[in-house]
């Protein structure tokens, strides 16, 4: 009753694997881990995510390379976790998004890593292609993981709303007594702070949100950017770095001339400001906002996200058990378990699909 989840969200920072056991009946997450990818291929998965020349044959050529990274990947962390791949009932497998186009006519998402050279390296059953299905079915086709979070974290007396910050930051809330579930993303997570120190100092990431910290919020810019559309347009919503990207944050700071450590504080208080929105607009009421993803580390986000929700209860998964580095690919691994059960995964309140859906395709491993 094991699962293998696979996951390179929209930061492109690595290849999160996580092991899902469902043995006991609950999902737990057995291990979990952030593999690097080889340089060159972030590079040209990157490049993909945006308009350039020939781009059939780069997305031909990386959806190849990332499906044979990922197989190996998955064989060197099992054998590191001395887990047999015979154990391993099927590998979900995200892949790389590449565009996520909710909005167009007819909307698309595509998402790239050979399902095909997955199942032939690993010999695993393999489920991929996830979330075409909902956007068949006319939803949005994310966010998705909701169903997970309500599954590991919903709580019979308290309010839950838990805040993923990948790239994109999402929100599933989770009233107490009940089993309703609504989500969406919420607009920028790290994707903007992520953006602009890259291009102003080269670095990938503000660790801890320290170059934010040495700035000051700049009134006008915060103004120009809370009139964000996404932000407050009412779920069923998603959301990708076709918006929030550096073309973004040039758009917005450039009629001023701040110093860029101002333009980071900005951002940072924006993105605080965009999920404590969510949460407050469609969120259930007062309760415990559950952190999870990559920008749980940020302190300086969290701390201005804390302090824009008074009367909240502020928390990391890892503080109810939960890793919340490994909690998106083990996402992928439990919708897998529910694809081969023949069980939907997506949400209809969520996605905004006609009905719930059996997602994705089944590659056999042999
Ligand atoms: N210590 C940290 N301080 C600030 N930001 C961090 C820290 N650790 C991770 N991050 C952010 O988290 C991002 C990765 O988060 P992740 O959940 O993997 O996103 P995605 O799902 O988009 O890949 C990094 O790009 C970085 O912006
Ligand atoms: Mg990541």
């Amino acid at each position: 009753m094991r699962y293998v989840g696979v996951m390179s969200g929209t930061s492109v920072d690595g290849l999160d694997i996580a092991v899902l056991d469902l043995s006991a009946g609950a999902p737990r997450i057995a291990q979990s881990t952030t593999v690097a990818l080889p340089p060159d291929l972030g590079t040209a998965l990157v490049a993909l995510t945006s308009a350039g020349d020939d781009e059939i044959a780069r997305a031909g050529t990386c959806d190849a390379a990332l499906g044979e990274f990922i197989g190996q990947a998955v064989l060197a962390c099992l054998e590191c976790w001395r887990i047999s791949p015979h154990d391993i009932r099927a590998i979900g497998c995200h892949g790389q998004t590449i565009r996520h186009s909710p909005d167009t006519t007819p909307p698309f998402t595509l998402q790239i890593g050979d399902p095909n050279r997955v199942a032939e390296t690993t010999g695993i059953d393999t489920v991929a292609d996830l979330r075409r299905r909902d956007m068949a079915a006319g939803g949005e086709g994310a966010p998705l993981t909701p169903l997970f979070h309500d599954a590991l974290f919903r709580d019979a007396e308290r309010h839950r709303i838990v805040v993923n910050i990948g790239g994109i930051a999402n929100a599933t809330m989770l009233p107490a007594a009940s089993d309703s579930i609504l989500g969406f993303d919420t607009g920028p997570g790290n994707a903007l702070l992520d953006a602009w120190i890259r291009h102003c100092r080269g670095e990938p990431y503000d660790r801890d949100g320290a170059w934010a910290s040495q700035g000051s919020v700049a009134p006008k810019l915060l103004e120009t950017l809370r009139g964000d559309g996404f932000v407050s347009r009412p779920p069923p919503k998603s959301t990708g770095k076709e918006l929030y990207n550096l073309d973004y944050v040039s758009r917005a700071s450039t009629p001023f001339d701040y110093p860029p450590e101002d333009v980071q504080a900005t951002l940072l208080e924006f993105t605080a400001w965009s999920i404590a929105t969510a949460v407050e607009r469609w969120g259930p009421g007062t309760g415990d906002v559950v952190t999870c993803g990559g920008g749980r580390h940020n302190h300086a986000l969290i701390n201005r996200l804390a302090a824009s929700l008074p009367g909240y209860g502020i928390f990391r998964s890892d503080d109810l058990d939960v890793d919340g580095d490994g909690l998106e690919a083990a996402a992928f691994a439990w919708f897998a378990h529910r694809t081969l059960a023949g069980q939907p995964s997506n949400v209809p309140a969520v996605t905004g699909a006609k009905g719930p859906r059996v997602l994705g395709a089944i590659y056999p491993g042999s």
